[in-house]
């Protein structure tokens, strides 16, 4: 069932689990997503960039997605991660995508909330989930890159504030975790995850989930995380299988084998992310 992202994430945050968002390229590694959900009972978030929305195109997206909801009972949501334009977040909310985020934490406070309540307005009316970012997430997502030394965290007063004045319905607070793998250990402010979840009353967003230890994971989950964001390691797990594929059958031409391979990398990968998040099964 394709489903706005919002029920799902408001019963996260109500019951204290995660819901994990994956990133997705391709129609063999949408299917193990799903897949893994299925396994484990748990709703899903399918997210893509605007850099995938380039390459496979929203109308291939979306009638993926929706074969893979029809065929399903499991609530699965379709997320425009990351986006800057306004009017690439109409085009995907126009051709059936059921959340969007968008990314103005580059922009100063202000321009922040009036961006941010133009696509509030926009999306409320047809029922699609909006989330924003306070702070810098450090990094590289697709074409978003930010300095380390430009990355900084959200402060709780001005999450406060931000939620009141957007109506946004899920918010993303910079809190110390950066997207990619880390170099060391990630410096998770897990009082601020707290000190902000108190005061919004809306779910909020990990973003820069690879790399993170299962515990710290858990511990993001516990302080108030609803949705987990994951998108390198994921992609990193469908390329490597490819690339141990053929270390062991180099004359291999036939793209299912290889395919399938990375497939089954991919959705054991997931169902472990999915149960680090402890899915409604699990509370
Ligand atoms: P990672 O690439 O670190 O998993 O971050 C994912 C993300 O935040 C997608 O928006
Ligand atoms: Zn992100
Ligand atoms: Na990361």
């Amino acid at each position: 069932e394709l489903v706005s992202s919002t029920q799902m994430l408001e019963d996260a945050r109500k019951y204290k689990y995660g819901v994990a968002a994956i990133n997705f390229h391709s129609l063999e590694m949408l299917q193990p997503i799903v897949g893994a959900a299925e396994e484990c009972r748990a709703p899903i978030i399918l997210q893509t960039t605007e850099g995938t929305v380039r390459h496979l195109g929203l109308e291939y997206i979306v009638a993926l997605v929706r074969v893979a909801a029809a065929k399903s009972k499991i609530p699965m949501a379709l997320h425009l991660d990351h986006c800057r334009d306004f009017n690439v977040i109409v085009r995907a909310v126009r051709a059936g995508y059921t959340s969007v985020m968008i990314d103005a934490s580059l922009d100063s406070f202000e321009d922040n909330v009036r961006k941010t309540k133009e696509v509030v307005r926009m999306a409320r009316a047809v029922n699609v989930n909006v989330e924003a970012e306070i702070g810098k997430v450090g990094g590289v997502e697709d074409e978003l890159a930010v300095d380390e030394k430009d990355a900084f965290l959200a402060d709780p007063g001005e999450c406060e504030e931000f939620v009141r004045r957007t109506g946004v319905s899920t918010l993303a607070p910079a809190v110390g975790t950066a997207h990619g793998m880390y170099k060391g250990l990630p410096g998770i402010d897990y009082p601020r995850i707290r000190e902000i979840a108190s005061r919004v009353n809306i779910p909020l967003v990990l973003h820069g989930g690879s790399g993170i230890p299962d515990e710290q994971l858990k511990l993001c989950v516990a302080s108030g995380m609803a949705k987990i964001n994951v998108a390198t390691e994921i992609r990193n797990t469908f390329t490597d299988a490819v690339r141990q594929f053929f270390t062991e059958q180099p004359q291999q031409k036939d793209p299912r084998y290889y395919m399938a391979y990375a497939r089954e990398a991919v959705q054991n990968l997931v169902k472990k992310k999915i149960n680090i998040c402890g899915g409604p099964e699990a509370r």
